[in-house]
């Protein structure tokens, strides 16, 4: 591999100072042209190892957006950290499948070290608790989901039996829950629209009390209550929702409590912002995700659970894969705690970053965006064109431009596009009360504040030039 890794590398910085900034001017017909110019993806004569490597890592990484830049700011989209890319080239190398013992055996260890490391930093008894390394909180979302769909309407487990004869389900969340709750339910079965929205209180976190209330009137009207999903870090403004209280009215209730930690869990690590988290533990399940303020290559999420036979809805008796006498001598395999069939072994990065860097070092990173993010909010609230949605929680900042005159929301949507076109940074776009709002989302622990202040100046220098003339 070793001149082909050569080649990749050259073809990698080739494209870097080709876009020479967080991504090609020029918008999607520039960047399609770029990428269609290099000729057919399946020509009938191939054109060799060395040259498909050569043109098509320059083009990818000219086309790309990088998010090492610290331009780049827009999404949970983390840089990964080279250690981590470097050990997940040796995953694919080994092409480890962790559905049966024969196909992974360190992969099946390194990935139970892993889940003891995150289940111990959640606060869950290490050997008892259990988990399954995932494509990202999307899917430990639908797997947390149907496990407690599952537990819930015992005996007969809906992913066995069907739904037939049920109860009518119901999950609850706050209105700032991430998409994928929604539709998760939906595949599931339960329905996107037994998806109850919890209020939430002025700092946009669950409110326990309405929880409470709207638990019961479920109940007395004759449905079944599966789930209640806590957010620890909603997408947006990095809030937590309160979870000592949600958890203690889930039990009181005998629901299941399934935390969303995607974002907020990387706080983990970080002595200042973990008692944010505190009540954690008291969740049946927990969804963290380190291809975000864990600095992994995608994709790199984890699905945790409290006590291992809460998998017993997935589990499968395969005769090629898993059988109880190979099981039973000890060729164990993971098969049974995933929706996934194979499955990469996306637990070595982490655990080749976690070792390498430990909580300590982990820790840092996170305090550095933290830093970065309440830095930014500084400059945006001192800035007489720039208005602060509100104090950031971890390292998301919600802002937007305040325009002369003209549509506040067209200038501000508009600003984040030519700011996109002309190649020079990519921020954030969302919505609160029917407003367009700006945001970063600080993930690059090696930003300096000078250059989240470029950021900034570009903002208004984009916002300035879409005003509308008088
Ligand atoms: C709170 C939250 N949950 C879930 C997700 C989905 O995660 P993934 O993209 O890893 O599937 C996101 C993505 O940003 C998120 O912010």
């Amino acid at each position: 591999m070793r001149p082909l890794l050569s080649t990749a590398l050259d073809g990698l910085g080739k494209g870097a100072v080709e876009r020479s900034g967080p991504l090609p001017a020029g918008g999607p017909a520039a960047v399609t042209e770029l990428v269609t110019g290099v000729g057919d993806v399946l020509p009938v004569d191939g054109v060799g190892a060395q040259q498909a490597l050569a043109e098509l890592t320059h083009v990818f990484s000219a086309g790309a957006v990088d998010p090492a830049d610290p331009s780049c700011a827009a999404h949970l989209h983390a840089p990964p950290l080279a250690v981590s890319v470097v050990a997940d080239l040796v995953a694919s190398t080994l092409n480890s499948s962790l559905d049966s013992w024969d196909q992974a055996p360190s992969g099946i260890a390194v990935e139970n070290e892993v889940l003891q490391a995150f289940a111990r930093l959640v606060g869950y008894h290490p050997t008892r608790a259990s988990g399954c390394v995932t494509s990202g909180a999307t899917e430990s979302n639908l797997t947390g989901l149907l496990l407690a769909r599952d537990h819930a309407l015992r005996p007969a487990s809906p992913a066995k039996a069907g739904m037939r004869n049920q109860t009518a389900p119901r999950v609850f969340c706050s209105a700032e829950a991430h998409f994928s709750v929604a539709r998760s339910a939906g595949v599931l079965g339960i329905g996107e629209d037994a998806v109850t929205t919890v209020p939430v209180d002025d700092q946009h976190r669950m409110d326990p009390q309405a929880l409470d209330s709207l638990i019961a009137e479920a109940v007395a009207a004759g449905d079944k209550p599966v789930a209640v999903v806590a957010t620890a870090g909603t997408t947006d403004l990095g809030v937590i929702d309160p979870l000592p209280r949600i958890a203690e009215v889930a039990a009181r209730h005998g629901v299941w409590m399934h935390v969303d930690a995607a974002y907020g869990g990387g706080a983990l690590f970080s002595e200042r912002l973990a008692p944010l988290l505190n009540g954690l533990a008291q969740a049946d399940s927990v969804a963290l995700d380190m291809h975000k303020l864990g600095w992994q290559p995608v994709a790199a999420g984890v699905l945790l659970v409290r006590s291992e036979e809460l998998f017993e809805p997935l589990e499968r008796r395969v005769a090629y894969l898993n059988t109880e006498d190979d099981e039973d001598a000890g060729y164990r395999s993971l098969l049974g705690r995933s929706l996934r069939t194979t499955r990469r072994a996306d637990a070595l990065k982490m655990a080749v970053t976690l070792r390498a860097l430990g909580s300590r070092g982990m820790g840092a990173l996170v305090d550095s965006c933290h830093d970065l993010a309440r830095h930014a909010a500084n400059r945006v609230a001192g800035h007489p064109n720039l208005e602060l949605h509100r104090d950031p929680v971890l390292s998301t900042v919600v802002f937007r431009y305040l325009p002369v005159r003209g549509d506040a929301n067209a200038v501000n949507a508009s600003l984040r596009r030519s700011l996109l076109g002309d190649g020079r940074a990519v921020i954030g776009r969302t919505e609160f009360d029917g407003g367009v709002q700006l945001k970063l989302t600080l993930l690059n622990p090696h930003a300096t504040e000078a250059e989240i202040d470029a950021v900034l100046d570009d903002v208004v220098a984009a916002g300035d030039k879409e005003t509308p003339a008088s």
